[in-house]
């Protein structure tokens, strides 16, 4: 009998398991200082965890003119295909410290293991890390109809792998994705800065500092309600 508190881990990737989040950065700088768009690290955190048209439009608010859709469509195809410039050479040498061995370690535990990423490259990223046989289950970004923080994306994760939401631990680095694991009701480890990731029940630098058995001990955080 498993003693585990958890049943199953969830991951997200960009920013947790490889470094893409400075890829994301990258391409949406480009694209939104082609539109005059101030952008900066703090502006990019608002993005993270973000669908692509929901990031768009969170740049092109700040532009001061409004977009045709077509305008829109061009303009994320743009900063996509910038960005798979930037990934084309990625390799498992872009796996983030630690984050292999904390896939072997939930595996090792008995967990199972599922990655909820928005990003529509996700699959393609996993294959370049060659680290896509390590999850029981990969959301599909395409079938999901509501981004982060609507917890949508991690219950389906949750369902997927046949595992009541209260038994999932979710991982992620994004503001708007540790939202997401709250509202599914799971628990949450933020991956980054404690004084961003407010709404975590725990927070590490990074995977290298991912700790099962410290996991266990930690109380979940009750949700403040709204004032
Ligand atoms: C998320 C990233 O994982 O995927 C966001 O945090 C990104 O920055 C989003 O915009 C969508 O990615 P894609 O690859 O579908 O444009
Ligand atoms: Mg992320």
């Amino acid at each position: 009998m498993s003693t585990s508190r958890f049943k199953a881990v969830i991951f997200d990737l960009d920013g947790v398991i490889t470094d893409t989040a400075h890829y994301h950065y990258l391409a949406w700088k480009r694209m939104a200082e082609q539109q005059g768009v101030y952008f900066d690290h703090a502006f990019n955190e608002q993005l993270k965890g973000i669908d692509r048209m929901g990031s768009l439009e969170l740049i092109l608010a700040a532009a001061g003119r409004l977009y045709t859709l077509e305008e829109k469509l061009a303009l994320a195809d743009s900063k996509n295909l910038h960005y798979q410039e930037l990934i084309t050479g990625m390799t498992a040498a872009d796996l983030l410290p630690g984050a292999v061995a904390a896939l072997d370690a939930v595996r090792a535990a008995g967990l199972k293991i599922g990655l909820a990423s928005v990003s529509k490259n996700a699959f393609t990223v996993l294959d370049r890390l060659g680290i896509r046989d390590k999850f029981d289950y990969v959301v599909d970004a395409a079938l999901i109809a509501r981004g982060k923080p609507d917890p949508e994306i991690f219950l389906k994760a949750a369902s997927e792998l046949g595992v009541a939401p209260a038994d999932c631990l979710g991982v992620e680095d994004a503001v708007a994705g540790v939202a997401a694991i709250k509202a599914a009701g799971m628990f949450a480890l933020g991956v980054g800065l404690v004084s961003v990731l407010t709404q975590a029940d725990l927070v590490i630098a990074g995977l290298d500092g991912f700790d099962l058995a410290v996991l266990q001990q930690v109380p979940v955080r009750l949700q403040t309600p709204a004032a």
